[in-house]
């Protein structure tokens, strides 16, 4: 296919730019030209300009500009073809063909388009009309406005296997077979409504042409779901559900989730999350990935957090790492074990569905808590058997600066979980409590009141210690607390556990114990630790905090979401390391800044402030957390 520059000049001169872009968009006129608020940026005041005449938008709060065809590149998402021939249908002008074999095809799939338009019209009908009072029935039991019925274009199939055949006969068997809407069952003979009975959902592309169905069972059946087949118009891993709503959405929201099912893409909409897509019924393709990240850099996955939905996600995350190029990653939202955004929306809310999105862990992450908790990592085998799958991992990235990255990332965690001070808790058993050894071993010192210290970190980089009251020391207590009720968290924990500094002597003389204990093998058990603990002040300290009503960040209910109540302890305990860290680093930007008042200085100064006033704001939530475990 060839386009001249005379074509395309034609087209955009017929082409009306504010007529299109106000198909998206409210514009105003403004003299010769039109105003609108930018649908590239979020703002209040109009700084986004349309001259129909020179057939140019501009923005001048974020520098967008474009033409007709940019347009729909750009703020639609279309490819440049698709964004030509959407156009030239616009404008009532031929897009060239180059050869006769592909003015057939084209001639075909429009006949296909044709037929799959006729369809979606008769099933709107079937829904409206008398046949579709049990599915209008579902629809509304299952919570869809009429809005939300409208804007997905849901329908109903007749239970009949000739209903859908006698009304698009015009388009003859042979059209309607290649479409997916009839089975042949032998040759062209017999041919038969293929969706019968069923609520039908139009798949669309970009472009927002039905090229497929689902159809879903009205109530309980099998199979839930049936779908088209791939036809010349669909290609199941080509094709994301909602892509032609969801593309323009996240021009605005920056942002994309993909989910899993249609239903929950439609009730994330009507919560107001617009940018949400769908795989039908399959694990993400290398393809679907790709047109993801022409969308945005890093698009959001939902998984279920139970044992199903931690695998896909895993096996998303393997599939991505080839693909991986600098920017483009994927996120991971893991929700509640047992909800789909439609449930949980359902439960508890669009508060709910921002909570999880906020809690998306980057790529890198996943994998790496995944691979940690694969199994013990207790004998050196199963320590290098980690190293070996980290490696495997890294191994499979092909662009060559995010391949190193991900190594090095991986062994410096391996490294700081397994080599990390040796010098504190190398010997796997240390002098504490009653050992009677001399006054220092392994660095440890005993106090003025004859306790134990851990050895102090060198001079220069000296953290403070975490308050001994107000709200860190609140959200310390539920950390240990968890810990006691979960002793496998310590080992998980060990590190950032041995580096915090606590300013409480008691719990830091329980939370030094704990850790002692860890290194034994039967100190998993809440029991056996609490034996380990002996039974003084220590022992009854811990008791005390494993009385029932102790905030703690473990599941004490059987609503509580397992996996949420770990990522909820794993991150109190980051937020628990980086509190003293991050006063440690302001504090030295501080003093630099105010011996050298440069501009970079005080950036870097204001950089580490607007740092750690996000530290309080989320130690605070953590610290106040109580009534969401
Ligand atoms: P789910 O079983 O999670 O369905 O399948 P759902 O979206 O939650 O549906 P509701 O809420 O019960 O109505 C997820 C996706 O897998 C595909 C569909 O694309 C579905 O949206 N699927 C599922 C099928 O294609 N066929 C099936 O029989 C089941
Ligand atoms: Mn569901």
């Amino acid at each position: 296919m060839t386009l001249t520059p005379q074509w395309l000049d034609e087209l955009r001169a017929r082409t009306s730019l504010s007529t299109l872009i106000g198909k998206t968009v409210k514009v105003q006129k403004a003299g010769r030209e039109y105003k609108a608020c930018c649908p590239f940026h979020n703002e209040k005041t109009p700084s986004f300009t349309i001259n129909d005449e020179k057939g140019f938008y501009h923005c001048f709060g974020c520098g967008a500009h474009g033409d007709a065809i940019r347009w729909m590149t750009d703020q639609r998402g279309l490819p440049f073809m698709e964004a030509v021939k959407e156009l030239a249908a616009t404008a009532c002008m031929e897009v060239p063909a180059a050869d006769p074999r592909a003015a057939k095809r084209a001639e075909q799939a429009k006949g296909l388009h044709d037929a799959m338009g006729a369809a979606q019209g008769f099933f709107e009908e079937q829904l409206a009309g008398i046949d579709g009072g049990d599915a209008r029935a579902y629809l509304a039991k299952r919570g869809i406005s009429d809005a939300t019925r409208r804007t997905f274009g849901f329908g109903y199939s007749p239970d009949s296997r000739g209903k859908l055949k006698g009304a698009l006969k015009e388009f003859g068997e042979p059209m309607l077979v290649e479409a997916g809407l009839l089975i042949a069952p032998d040759g062209e003979r017999d041919t038969y409504d293929r969706f019968r009975g069923r609520l039908m959902l139009p798949i669309r592309d970009i472009r927002g042409r039905v090229i497929a169905f689902g159809g879903r069972i009205i109530g309980q059946g099998e199979p839930k779901y049936l779908n088209s087949p791939d036809t010349p118009l669909f290609d199941k891993g080509r094709t994301l559900y909602n892509i032609d709503r969801a593309s323009p959405a996240s021009r605005q929201s920056g942002r994309v989730i993909v989910v899993e099912g249609y239903m929950d893409v439609i009730a994330l909409a009507q919560a107001g999350f617009g940018d949400a897509v769908a795989p039908l019924g399959t694990a993400l393709t290398e393809h679907q990935i790709e047109r993801l990240w022409k969308m945005v850099e890093v698009p959001i996955l939902c998984f279920d957090g139970d044992a199903a939905g931690q695998k896909a996600a895993i096996r998303a995350a393997t599939r991505a790492l080839p693909l991986l190029r600098p920017g483009h990653s994927l996120a991971f939202a893991t929700l509640p074990a047992g909800q789909d955004p439609d449930d949980l929306l359902r439960a508890e809310g669009p508060r709910a569905m921002d909570a999880v999105l906020a809690g998306a862990q980057p790529l890198v992450d996943r994998l790496w808590e995944h691979e940690q908790k694969v199994g013990p990592l207790d004998t050196p085998e199963q320590k290098a058997a980690l190293k070996q799958r980290l490696a495997a991992h890294s191994d499979s990235i092909q662009h060559p600066d995010v391949r190193a990255l991900y190594a090095q990332t991986f062994r410096e965690r391996y490294d700081a979980l397994f080599f990390a001070r040796p010098d504190r808790f190398g010997g796997g058993q240390r002098a504490p409590r009653g050992s009677g050894g001399g006054d220092s071993r392994a660095g440890w010192q005993r106090d003025k009141k004859g306790n134990w210290k851990p050895p102090v970190p060198p001079a220069g980089n000296e953290a403070r210690e975490i308050g001994a009251n107000g709200m860190e020391h609140r959200l310390l207590r539920a950390i240990l607390a968890s810990l006691l009720r979960d002793p496998k968290q310590i080992i998980l924990h060990r590190e950032t556990l041995s580096g915090l500094r606590i300013g409480d002597p008691a719990l830091a003389q329980l939370l030094d114990a704990m850790i002692a204990a860890s290194f034994r093998k039967e100190t998993v058990e809440t029991q056996a630790l609490l034996t380990i603990l002996g039974q003084g002040d220590l022992y009854n300290m811990a008791k005390g905090m494993l009385r029932a009503d102790t905030f703690t960040f473990t599941p004490h209910r059987m609503t509580t979401d397992p996996s949420r109540v770990q990522r909820d302890l794993d991150e109190a305990i980051r937020v628990m390391a980086q509190g003293p860290e991050l006063e440690t680093a302001l504090a030295e930007a501080t003093r630099r800044f105010e011996s050298d008042f440069s501009e970079e200085n005080f950036a870097e100064q204001q950089r580490i402030r607007a740092l750690k006033a996000d530290h309080d704001s989320r130690l605070a939530e953590l610290a106040q957390s109580e009534d969401i475990v």
